[in-house]
């Protein structure tokens, strides 16, 4: 039987969230102890544990059809691998930073620098955009504590909360890039694992419309009807119920969560009261 292999970091910032959407999308594993490999008990899948920093290589490779980590090491690794979806969870930058106790003055305060990273690709490439001359420390991991040992002056890494800067002394000074998690895939994915992919991405889609829309219902009287339904035609258009009181109704349909503020106030200035939001499970357009 054909199954789609899919590699997930097996330890950090993506890995919980990585299952956590298998898991929304229906998907459970057997042998969820992590060791290596899991295989999805209801679906043709087998998940792969591995380094983040490996993904695009095995997946180049082919050795996973698909992979799921930040866009930033996609980006860094430059395989030749096909970035799919954008998955909207583990937002982060990728930053330069310096001692706390430095004054920075721009971008010039790199110049002769060095600066310690695991993005030399990523970094050098935006250095010389700027024309910086730095010198880049390749290092492969805990490049928060280069400057404090004198190995760097300053750092470029991946900063999500900021926590790691905060404990280490350090102090964000530009943003190169902003990432977030991405699906990859091989490019020479075979049709069995392409078809599974599909589902996969359909899946995908479902879980990620319904939490970035919201169900609405209201009530309304019959002349605002028209006004209400162009500021809200959901999904094909909403759905209109009578109200047993005589020229009133009830409007129901989906609104995108990034909007909702702003059109729930147009709606209450066309005449809308009783306005009900609901979260939305799946949707499937
Ligand atoms: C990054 C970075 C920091 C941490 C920053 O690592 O190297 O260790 O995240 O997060 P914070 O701002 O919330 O403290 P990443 O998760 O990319 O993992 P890896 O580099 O170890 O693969
Ligand atoms: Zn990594």
């Amino acid at each position: 039987m054909c199954t789609l292999k899919l590699a997930i970091q097996k330890n950090g910032r993506l890995s919980e969230q990585s299952l956590e959407l298998l898991k929304t999308c229906g998907i459970r594993l057997a042998n969820g102890d992590r060791k290596l490999r899991a295989t999805a008990t209801n679906f043709p899948l087998e998940v792969l544990f591995l380094r983040d920093d490996d993904i695009p290589q095995y997946v180049e490779q082919g050795v996973a059809d698909i992979g799921i980590l930040g866009e930033n090491e996609v980006l860094e690794k430059a395989r030749n691998v096909a970035t799919l979806d954008r998955l909207s969870f583990a937002a982060c930058r990728l930053s330069l930073a310096i001692p706390r106790e430095e004054s920075y003055t721009g971008l010039r305060y790199f110049n002769n620098k060095r600066i310690a990273t695991s993005y030399p690709r990523i970094l050098g490439a935006f250095l010389k955009e700027q024309q910086i001359v730095a010198e880049i420390e390749e290092i492969g991991g805990s490049v928060e504590i280069a400057p404090g040992i004198g190995l760097a002056d300053g750092i470029c890494d991946i900063v999500s909360t900021g926590s790691t800067l905060l404990m280490n002394g350090l102090k964000e000074v530009e943003t190169i890039l902003r990432s977030e998690a991405v699906l990859i895939a091989t490019p020479g994915i075979g049709p069995g694992p392409a078809a599974i992919l599909e589902q996969l991405r359909f899946r995908i889609r479902a879980v990620h419309n319904a939490a970035t829309h919201k169900y609405i219902l209201l009530n309304a009287p019959d002349a605002a009807l028209a006004e209400i339904s162009t500021l809200i035609p959901g999904m094909k258009s909403p759905t209109i119920l009578p109200l047993a009181r005589e020229g009133w109704s009830s409007i129901h349909s989906v609104v995108r969560e990034d909007i909702f503020w702003e059109v729930t106030g147009q709606l209450k200035k066309a005449g809308a009261e009783g306005i009900l939001v609901i979260p939305i499970e799946k949707m499937i357009l």
